[in-house]
């Protein structure tokens, strides 16, 4: 089992990212995505997870772990993952680390999307996702073709819960005193891979697989 990791602040463009990686061989896993599947089926983990993210805050470490622990448990153990949102404490990389131990695989590339507060700010307000195949949008960077309808699947696109100014500033403030620790532990490791994600969508997804070889 391999593993990439996309590091990076909220709306720096994990998702985004994420699709083009997915047409390489990668299975794409947001744990965001995961908790909004909860939500949307209104299992008592959603209705718990939806509490605290509305707020901008993390889902307990247990719950997320728990959640990565069947997905891995379950899948082939050829697989190649892409964590997107996935570890963003310290305490979710070390059991992350852990579990792959256990499974004999390994971390190859931590890919950090390096973006400021400003740029985020206006990605995220600007952003719809499609409820079916989770697609990302945005209405200036990456409109659909049709406005407020999915390319893929025709289904009408909706704008997250979290992606208001005030949702998003305790988000930037979360990932700041909880995620960006994650670094330095990535560095330690000598697994991190700076990209400059204020570039185009096309430019930052190059710059990715590059860095993927
Ligand atoms: P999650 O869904 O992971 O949200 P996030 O980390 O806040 O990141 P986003 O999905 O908002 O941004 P992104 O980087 O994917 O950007 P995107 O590609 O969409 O998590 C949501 C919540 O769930 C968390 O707050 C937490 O409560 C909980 N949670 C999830 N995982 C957890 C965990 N491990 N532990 C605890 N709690 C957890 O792009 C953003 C916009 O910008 C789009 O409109 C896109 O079109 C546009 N865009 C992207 N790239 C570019 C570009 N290069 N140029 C111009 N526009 C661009
Ligand atoms: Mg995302």
């Amino acid at each position: 089992m391999n593993a990439v990791v996309l590091l990076g602040p909220p709306g720096a463009g994990k998702g985004t990212v994420a699709e083009v990686l997915v047409g390489k061989g990668y299975k794409h896993v947001s744990t965001g995505d995961l908790l909004r599947e909860q939500i949307a089926l209104e299992t008592e983990l959603g209705l718990e997870a939806k509490a605290l993210m509305d707020q901008g805050k993390f889902v307990p470490d247990d719950v997320v772990v728990g959640m990565i622990r069947d997905l891995l448990q379950s899948s082939e153990t050829s697989a190649k993952f892409l964590f997107d949102g996935f570890p963003r404490t310290l305490v979710q990389a070390e059991r992350l680390d852990e579990l792959i131990q256990t499974m004999e695989g390994r971390i190859d590339q931590v890919v950090l999307l390096k973006c400021p507060d400003e740029v985020i700010v206006e990605r995220l307000s600007g952003r719809r996702s499609c409820p079916e195949c989770k697609a990302v949008y945005h209405v200036t960077y990456n409109p659909p073709r049709q406005d407020g309808i999915c390319d893929s699947d025709a289904v009408t696109l909706f704008q997250r819960a979290d992606d208001n100014a005030d949702t998003i500033r305790k988000r930037l403030n979360v990932y700041a005193e909880q995620t960006a620790p994650l670094i330095s532990y990535y560095e330690a490791k000598n697994l991190i891979q700076p990209v400059d994600a204020t570039q185009s969508i096309s430019e930052v997804r190059v710059a990715v697989l590059e860095r993927l070889g």
